[in-house]
């Protein structure tokens, strides 16, 4: 399975953090942010990756993570998406990097506490389809809804106004090729961009759309709070993330 970190857009609720800089280049305590979710596809056993980019300091990139052997990556690839599409409209960049393969999609803000290991070889084993991640959070409504009914997903909707459910979708989604032509098929959403959640939608009308819970703490990073909530949980020491930069920090310092 290869991977595809999500790291465009104009990063507009982060004003002024992000005027000259892409968000994912902010710092989340001690890394930049863009380090978490690489570090989520190294530690799932996950070596190649594609890393979609945009709007600002889109060759920064490459001058912090060049070609990310300090992560253990086999390859790290690059591309970029010019304007905002959303995030489908980013993944569709993925399509020619996928090759067929089944891919571990990553939004570039999403930080999580543990690993994904489990979810990922769940979705090696099964024949067909896409696997999302659910977390119970506090404040559905920023995010995309699963309503659940006997243990099954029946459907999700993006950050409604009266959430139905405490289910948030986790920003690391697995998906079968099928995806592209799923894409392919959007219509924009109201506020204009070709939405994940339709993608979800359409794999759940198929009937091939499966589900984890994920364990541990999970946020994104793309407010202040959540950038400020982000930095204080991984500074408390939960990340059970590989830290590649480790060793290569003199002892003393
Ligand atoms: C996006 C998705 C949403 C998902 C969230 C996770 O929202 O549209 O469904 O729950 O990521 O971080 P965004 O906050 O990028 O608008």
């Amino acid at each position: 399975m290869k991977g595809v970190i999500l790291a465009g857009g104009l990063g507009k609720r982060l004003w002024p953090l992000t005027k000259i800089t892409n968000k994912h280049l902010l710092p989340v305590f001690d890394k930049p942010m863009i380090y978490y979710p690489i570090e989520c596809l190294v530690n799932a056993g996950i070596r190649d990756v594609l890393l979609v980019t945009g709007g600002n300091d889109a060759g920064d990139f490459l001058r912090l993570l060049g070609n990310g052997k300090e992560f253990g990556l086999k390859e790290l690839h690059y591309t970029y998406q010019v304007g905002e599409g959303g995030i489908a409209d980013a993944l569709r960049l993925a399509e020619d990097f996928a090759d067929g393969d089944k891919i571990v999609v990553v939004l570039g803000d999403n930080i999580i506490e543990r690993d994904i290991r489990r979810g990922v070889a769940n979705f090696y084993s099964q024949p067909r389809g896409a696997r999302i991640f659910l977390k119970e959070v506090p404040d559905p409504e920023r995010f995309g809804v699963a309503v659940l009914e006997d243990g099954r997903v029946t459907r999700i909707v993006e950050k409604p106004e009266v959430p139905e459910s405490a289910y948030a979708v986790v920003g690391i989604y697995m998906y079968d090729e099928q995806v592209f032509d799923f894409i392919s098929s959007l219509k924009p959403s109201a506020r204009g961009e070709l939405e994940i959640t339709d993608v979800n939608n359409f794999y759940l009308e198929q009937g091939t759309l499966e589900y984890e819970i994920l364990e541990g703490w999970w946020t994104d990073a793309g407010t202040f709070e959540s950038l400020l909530k982000a930095a204080n949980l991984t500074a408390g020491g939960g990340a059970n993330h590989t830290r590649p930069m480790a060793a290569a920090v003199p002892a003393a310092v």
